[in-house]
């Protein structure tokens, strides 16, 4: 079996040899761009890393992982214009970078592309793919825009930021996970576990994105810090502190939420020195880490051999950090 780093090398090879260069070039030209400024690559990297379990020509499903990731680079170049972020993967997003007409037609032109790759796989299942994929990418808008409409409600729950991440972020892994165990030949109670171990690695993962978003290195993170309290994000951080702050630190919210002054970092601060005071970091950690325990009992659980799974173990304690 091939390691998380091997596979991510050579997919990585893979997709900078696929060639975007058409006309007009301000149309491809943001397409090269976003997908030669790297980026993790987890998505195709678990998928190739689940198809892996069980078959061993890895080769066989690059163009649906390409597929995968070409698509959720489609979303990240509309999420930075919806989140208005001037920053990703250390470098200058798209609507910065040329404008925000080019972020939309250019990420539809990745759309499209996504489902050029998916297209390609060999053999009778591709319906399987299709609709795995048309369900997948259909919960995403969902999630990105109960993402939105939650910038302007105060009463969103725990429990409704779950299911947002769940529909925007987890899905995506989790359809990954699948999708390769079920080219490789999984069975039907194996994909689903498996699936399970993917939607619980991905609400861990996005998490963990929001706890960056406040607390990462921007240098290391490649994204400015404080952009989710900017935008009014509802994230567990948020939401909890809500929940836990007195009388006087939810007023302070209050106002914060309200502010449009031309000191975007004084919100920042403001909003994080509450976050520190209820401890909600701690908290939010503490979560990471039992979804973790329960994302590695659906691993548990998958009909193999102890040591097939091992390699999809440390790549998902690596991503989060987890000490296995
Ligand atoms: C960013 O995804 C969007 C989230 C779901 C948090 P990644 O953190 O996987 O971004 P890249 O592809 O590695 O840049
Ligand atoms: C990303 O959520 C979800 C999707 C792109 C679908 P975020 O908005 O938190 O992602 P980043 O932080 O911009 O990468
Ligand atoms: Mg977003
Ligand atoms: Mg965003
Ligand atoms: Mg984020």
């Amino acid at each position: 079996m091939k390691t998380s780093h091997q596979i991510q090398e050579s997919f990585e090879e893979y997709l900078q040899g696929l060639d975007y260069s058409h006309q007009p070039d301000n149309l491809y030209a943001p397409i090269r761009y976003v997908l030669s400024l790297g980026g993790k690559r987890i998505r195709p990297t678990f998928l190739i890393m689940a198809y892996n379990m069980y078959a061993d020509d890895t080769e066989r499903v690059f163009s649906t992982a390409a597929g995968m990731e070409i698509f959720h680079n489609f979303t990240l170049l509309h999420d930075d214009l919806m989140d208005r972020a001037d920053m990703r993967r250390g470098k200058p997003t798209v609507h910065k970078k040329w404008n925000e007409n080019t972020a939309i037609l250019s990420g539809d032109g990745m759309l499209v592309l996504a489902y050029r790759y998916l297209v390609q796989f060999p053999g009778r299942d591709l319906q399987k793919v299709f609709h795995l994929a048309n369900k997948t990418f259909t919960e995403i808008m969902e999630g990105q825009q109960y993402d939105m409409e939650f910038e302007t409600r105060d009463d969103v729950t725990e429990e409704e930021y779950i299911e947002m991440i769940r529909l925007k972020t987890s899905v995506l892994l989790a359809a990954c996970v699948q999708m390769g165990a079920i080219l490789g030949g999984a069975s039907e109670s194996d994909s689903k576990l498996l699936y399970e171990f993917g939607e619980k690695i991905g609400l861990a993962f996005q998490l963990q994105d929001d706890l960056l978003d406040v607390y990462g290195d921007p240098a290391v993170f490649g994204k400015k810090i404080g952009g989710d309290i900017l935008c009014n994000k509802k994230t567990y951080l948020y939401i909890n502190t809500y929940r836990l702050a007195d009388q006087s630190q939810r007023a302070e919210l209050d106002r914060w939420a309200e502010y449009h002054g031309d000191n975007p970092d004084s919100k920042i601060a403001g909003v994080r020195a509450i976050y520190d005071a209820v401890g909600v970091k701690a908290l939010s950690e503490k979560l990471i880490g039992s979804l973790f325990d329960e994302a590695m009992v659906k691993l548990d659980s998958v009909n193999l051999p102890a040591d097939r799974k091992s390699l999809l173990r440390e790549y998902a304690g690596s991503l989060l950090n987890r000490v296995l």
